[in-house]
């Protein structure tokens, strides 16, 4: 009896904690009602062990090692390739996450066929869709090659068997969640078996250095369904971000072994398959509109990318007793803050005004250097005076008002630059920092009302 209550273990499907008990509430993530009760990995857990028998490996100096830098495979997808670090790295494992129907299929489906055309080896292994279903997408995207095999299988012992076969370069298992390893009895896409089929994956991957792509659905909290642990165990992690609604996607990075994270890709989503943005500001600024107030355009990074966005701002006398608020892209406490420092400091009196922010383009922004674009749209907006339709904000708000300095503002000041910005606000502070002669005006300032001042 104690050995069959030993042998289930509760997992919560949304973090992945395990607990040996049931509990209402999940420790670690608290979120109410996700344990679940499941078989415990003994079986996978013991062969694991086993193999630690035997020779005792010898560990050897790191200066012994080769880099294995060279051995990049580039995907034929260059915002990919970037947010990779520079290729795919073989014998990596990749997680791709994203909402439903965002274009993970796609843009695997598009790799495939890159590496194909080049030579390389690929195997497709799908669990969701038929064969003629796959061939289907395969034909809005393009020319294919022979050397792209497809299989429709969700059982992975099969799976490894047919990878041990024919011995291709490159993997794709669309999804991790209909997956299922016959070691582990409970269901697919449950925690235990999204970790047990990784962890053959894994395997596999390192093993025989195959590069795996491996898509996961994402729940509606945004991370990988289930799993954490799934995020712990793989060497690359890229979500799809972006509106299902809007054409444009956006590829991050949020973990990356062979490379830096944050690093994004931009793509829009057209009849054949996913194009890859080159200049995203030029394509986030279409259709800015010029000499209308609460525009303000700011310019913050994106791993070691810069990026203009426009951040628009509409003030305006509330009808009601409690003013509403609300901000889109940005985060709805910051602007609050914002707002409150603006009436604090520069003596601004919008206590009795709606106020609704929106990043254009629908981008979400999260770094403090858009602090003080966002300032200058409001009281743009609330003095009705446009700010003028050349220029560019960055910088860090503080609570006394005061403009702090933000990190890469010669990056920041170039790509301005380069898209025709002439009239650049930053950060007294980062003035030292910035060298050369730049075709347009530096306009530093040290706190908000003096940017106020300046600009509008
Ligand atoms: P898909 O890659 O199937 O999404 P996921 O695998 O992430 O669930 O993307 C499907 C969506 O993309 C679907 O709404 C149709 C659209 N789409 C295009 O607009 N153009 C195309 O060429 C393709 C293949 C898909
Ligand atoms: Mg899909």
């Amino acid at each position: 009896m104690a050995k069959g209550r030993s042998s289930t273990v509760f997992f919560c499907s949304e973090c992945g904690y395990e607990s040996s008990k049931w509990m209402g509430q999940c420790p670690a993530c608290k979120s109410w009602n996700t344990l679940v009760e499941e078989q415990a990995a003994g079986a996978a857990l013991s062969v694991r062990s086993g193999s630690r028998r035997g020779s005792i490996p010898e560990p050897v100096s790191v200066a012994a090692v080769s880099a294995g830098e060279a051995g990049r495979v580039l995907t034929g997808i260059s915002e990919l390739d970037r947010v990779l670090g520079g290729g795919m790295v073989p014998g990596s494992l990749v997680l791709v996450g994203g909402d439903p129907g965002i274009g993970k299929s796609t843009l695997l489906l598009q790799v495939c066929r890159n590496l194909s055309q080049s030579g390389h080896k690929v195997l497709y292994i799908s669990g969701e869709e038929s064969l003629s279903q796959i061939k289907m997408r395969a034909l809005r995207i393009g020319e294919f090659s022979d050397n792209l095999l497809l299989l429709c299988e969700t059982d992975l012992s099969v799976i490894s068997e047919v990878i041990r076969k024919h011995k291709p370069e490159t993997v794709v298992i669309d999804s991790i969640q209909t997956m299922y390893a016959d070691t582990v009895t409970s269901a697919p896409g449950s925690v235990s078996q999204v970790r047990e089929a990784t962890n053959i994956l894994m395997n596999i991957a390192k093993k025989d250095t195959v590069s795996v792509f491996i898509v996961g659905h994402v729940t509606k909290e945004g991370t990988v369904a289930g799993p954490r642990v799934l995020e712990h165990m793989v060497d690359t992690v890229l979500y799809f971000e972006g509106d299902r609604f809007a054409s444009y996607r956006i590829v991050r990075a949020v973990k990356n072994r062979f490379g830096s994270t944050n690093e994004i890709g931009v793509f829009e989503m057209r009849g054949d398959g996913l194009c890859e943005v080159a200049n995203p500001s030029e394509y986030m600024l279409n259709g800015r509109p010029e000499g209308e107030s609460g525009s303000c355009v700011v310019c913050a990074m994106e791993g070691s990318r810069p990026m203009l966005v426009e951040v628009q701002a509409l003030v305006c006398r509330s009808n009601f007793g409690i003013p509403r608020r609300q901000a889109t892209g940005i985060d709805f406490n910051r602007v609050n803050l914002l707002m409150a420092v603006l009436e604090k400091r520069i003596g601004l009196k919008m206590g009795d005004c709606d106020a609704y922010l929106n990043v254009a383009g629908g981008m979400k922004m999260n770094e403090p250097a858009i602090d003080l674009g966002i300032a200058l749209s409001v009281v743009s907006s609330f003095k009705n005076r446009p700010l003028p339709s050349d220029m560019v904000a960055f910088g860090e708000v503080g609570l006394s008002g005061e403009v702090r300095s933000v990190s890469l503002a010669q990056n920041r000041v170039a790509e301005a630059v380069k898209l025709g910005f002439t009239k650049i606000v930053l950060p007294s502070a980062n003035m030292k920092g910035i060298t050369g002669s730049y075709d347009a005006q530096l306009i530093s300032v040290a706190n908000v009302s003096e940017a106020i001042d300046k600009c509008c």
